[in-house]
């Protein structure tokens, strides 16, 4: 098992398939500008392959694909049929904005694929474009539709409290969980990449969900079971189908209980999502030992937290913060 300075078993690998995306989410990347990966600095299938195989002998359990857009690469189900097959992979899930979602779903969950979480930050079209820069709200709820189709539950909804933009919808969402079997979870806006100006003025802690909830006036509990590996602290109305989620890094951070790595789309460990630091796996392919050597070296150096909230009140930080974009990193 692979156990860091601070005692925590990481057995989930996120991984990056591509930079690129089909959207542009003002949380996530620039509107113009941004440069993406020439497809030759990918790290192909094989190597995504390699890489798993290496983590899986080190007790990396659960997969989880992301992008950018992880649907916009070619091919995504056959890369998932081969990491389903490697011993020790129990669980793959993929995090996707849901625009290719209603075309690939079957496949997807033929290939081996077991859940998705799907990012809809609105409900109304036309936020939907102000938001994610190009319109798709239609085809994300086909996404969604498709995703419960091909039994690609439990359907997990990311939702990004952004303030002036979409806080207004809070209790849509809390009643989208009422009559559906569908998981909203409500994100905080994180600063990764950003000018933290924009950040500072959109940024939302989480309690006014909580408020919102109490208001529906109808009784609630936490949920203690819901597949997944991830932070979101679940709640569930009374008979509801789907349950709601809080997921809180700025306000409460959860990295004492940090479970992950992240491998990016261009070759590289990410030991946590926050800091600059990362391991560049290129030079040891065609190596199982020296893969799950940067492995233990990614554990080795990965920091107790992160520190987004110091820029709330312009307060110095500890280490240098990643310069990647969220779409670089994938969540
Ligand atoms: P499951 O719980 O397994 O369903 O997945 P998840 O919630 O871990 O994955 P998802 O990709 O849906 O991420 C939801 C939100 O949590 C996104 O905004 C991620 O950026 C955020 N998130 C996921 N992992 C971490 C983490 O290690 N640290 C921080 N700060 N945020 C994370
Ligand atoms: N803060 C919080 N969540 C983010 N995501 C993307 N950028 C940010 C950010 N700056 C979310 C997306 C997606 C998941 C991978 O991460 O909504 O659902
Ligand atoms: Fe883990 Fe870093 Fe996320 Fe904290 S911010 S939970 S240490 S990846």
């Amino acid at each position: 098992m692979l156990s860091d300075r601070f005692g925590r078993i990481h057995d989930y690998l996120r991984i990056s398939v591509t930079d690129r995306c089909n959207l542009r989410c003002l949380y996530c990347m620039p509107e113009e500008g941004m440069e993406f990966a020439d497809s030759s600095e990918l790290l192909s299938y094989d190597a995504i392959v390699e890489v798993v195989e290496a983590a899986a002998e080190l007790g990396f359990r659960r997969l989880r694909i992301t992008g950018g857009e992880p649907l916009v690469r070619p091919d995504l189900d056959g890369l998932i049929r081969r990491l389903k097959a490697i011993e020790g992979i129990e669980e793959i899930s993929l995090t996707t904005n849901g625009m290719l979602l209603a075309k690939q779903a079957a496949a997807l969950r033929q290939a081996g694929l077991d859940r998705v979480n799907i990012s809809l930050d609105t409900l109304d079209a036309s936020r939907f474009r102000l938001i994610a820069r190009r319109g798709g709200l239609e085809q994300v709820m086909a996404g969604i539709r498709a995703a419960g189709e091909a039994g690609l539950g439990p359907i997990k909804l990311n939702c990004v409290l952004l303030k002036g933009i979409n806080e207004d919808e809070i209790k849509s969402f809390l009643r989208l969980s009422l009559d559906q079997p569908l998981h909203v979870r409500f994100i905080e806006y994180m600063p990764i990449g950003h000018a933290d100006e924009q950040w500072r003025k959109t940024y939302l802690p989480l309690t006014s969900v909580m408020e919102a909830a109490r208001e529906l006036g109808l009784p609630m509990s936490p949920l203690e079971r819901l597949e997944g590996n991830g932070p979101s602290e679940n709640w569930t109305f009374d008979g509801a189908a789907g349950s709601f989620g809080l997921i809180h890094p700025v306000s409460d951070r959860f990295c004492t209980s940090c479970n992950r790595l992240r491998l990016t789309a261009d070759g590289n460990l990410q030991p946590c999502l926050y800091w600059v630091d990362e391991l560049n796996v290129k030079p040891a392919l065609g190596s199982r030992e020296a893969i799950k050597e940067l492995f233990l070296r990614a554990g080795a150096i990965k920091p107790e937290n992160h520190e987004m909230a110091a820029k709330l009140h312009d307060e110095s930080i500890s280490h240098t913060p990643t310069a990647r974009r969220m779409s670089q990193i994938g969540g």
